[in-house]
């Protein structure tokens, strides 16, 4: 029976190998071949020459467990803790094909693992395809018998934005791209939303858990779209949501890793409530700070490094909302280790590193904002009449790490 994250994380790549494809380890979350890219933010990230034909590795097919983050963006990261499904860090299952099979292994291997291997019931599962994918259309419905109406076609968000739709990919606004044909689940009727392409998509009812890219074009900066070399694969399963269906709960927060970084958090910081959303908000980000600080990052004022400062700055205030007495966050990375460390051994090695890294951010952050108090009290005490100037509140927020309200 699978069912936790490891054994989720272990039966995908194990399935892969059953079916050729070379089980590769997963790349830093700091792309080494792309200055396009803030983080490594999907599974194909680490083959994109492979898929553009400027490297060749000794296999054609791959599979691997991929750590990406997606924090870059200041609105994702505030609803990171609040939402089931927002992470500032997850893992990516993937399978990936060089030019090797195309459209019907994709679909048909994905089908398997997920009805074979995985058990899921098929009556809860739909798919989409991009509009005009006839042949993705008649392998679903012919090679493996979904009922027409649980086809979904899913066109351009509108005709003067040719391939900007929810089924086709693009890894940014250059490089690899194709059309894809996702597969979603249905939670049931008792959780609201409607299925994909319907007025109620956004609700959670139909929660899409697999993209099958069928990577064809290089798109170049200025929009033409040059074929690839070779059609190849793409695909990618979120492993937390993946896990959240085998465990038979709603949220991502609910799966057993999240759920022994909620209660480790809660009793690190003597609270009661361990359905609080700061909980979520810290279990989430304990995993992206350390896995940054294991790839390199550093927290600084820019870049890559700003982002980890903001992440972690995020954490300690929610800390703060849950009256935090001490520096309490670097105590989290042992948590994070008894959940991850067997997967990703690199944690193990610079826990030292990661404690020491943020525990000083820690310390840093409590005098910064001790000294914006005294910024804060002198403005108020100057105030005439009532509102504190843009200028003031910008320098509070950006230099004295005070939170958005
Ligand atoms: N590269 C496919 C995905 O991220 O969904």
């Amino acid at each position: 029976m699978i069912k936790t994250t490891a054994e989720v994380r272990q039966a995908f790549l194990d399935f892969f190998a059953t079916k050729q494809h070379q089980i590769v380890k997963s790349s830093s979350l700091v792309p080494g071949n792309d200055a396009t890219l803030l983080f490594t933010n999907a599974g194909m990230v680490p083959f994109k020459d492979v898929f553009l034909g400027a490297e060749t590795r000794s296999y054609t097919r791959a599979t691997s467990a991929q750590r990406c983050v997606r924090g870059g963006k200041h609105n994702d990261l505030e609803n990171v803790g609040y939402t089931a499904r927002h992470h500032t860090f997850f893992e990516m299952l993937g399978n990936f094909s060089f030019g090797d099979y195309f459209k019907e292994n994709a679909i048909s291997y994905a089908w398997e693992f997920l009805t074979s291997v995985l058990g899921l019931p098929k009556e809860k599962l739909l798919v989409t395809i991009y509009e005009s994918d006839e042949e993705a259309f008649l392998y679903w419905k012919d090679e493996i018998g979904i009922p027409v109406e649980k086809i979904i076609r899913i066109g351009d968000k509108s005709a003067d934005k040719k391939f900007e739709s929810d089924n086709f990919w693009s890894m940014g606004d250059t490089g690899p791209c194709g059309p894809c044909s996702e597969i979603f689940y249905d939670h049931g009727e008792h959780i609201w939303g409607g299925p994909p392409g319907s007025p109620e998509e956004d609700g959670d009812r139909f929660i899409e858990i697999w993209n099958i890219v069928f990577m064809q074009f290089n798109r170049q900066a200025n929009g033409d779209m040059e074929p690839l070399p070779n059609p190849s694969i793409d695909t990618g399963m979120g492993l937390e949501r993946i896990s959240a269906i085998m465990q038979n709960v709603h949220s991502n927060y609910e799966i057993d890793l999240f759920q022994a970084l909620i209660k480790d958090t809660a009793n690190l910081l003597d609270c009661n409530d361990l359905n609080n959303k700061s909980l979520r908000v810290i279990s989430d980000h304990i995993r992206s700070c350390c896995f940054l600080i294991v790839d390199g990052v550093v927290p600084s004022n820019e870049g890559r490094g700003y982002v980890l400062r903001r992440i972690i700055r995020r954490a300690i205030r929610h800390g703060h909302k849950l009256e935090a007495k001490d520096n309490f966050f670097h105590k989290l990375v042992k948590s994070l280790i008894e959940q991850m460390g067997d997967a990703y051994p690199e944690l193990v090695q610079q826990q030292a590193i990661i404690e020491k890294l943020l525990r000083i951010e820690e310390e840093q952050f409590g005098r910064t904002l001790d000294r914006g108090m005294v910024l804060l009290e002198e403005i108020l005490n100057n105030l005439e009449g009532d509102t504190i100037c843009g200028d003031d509140v910008f320098k509070l927020y950006d230099t004295y790490g005070f939170p958005e309200i």
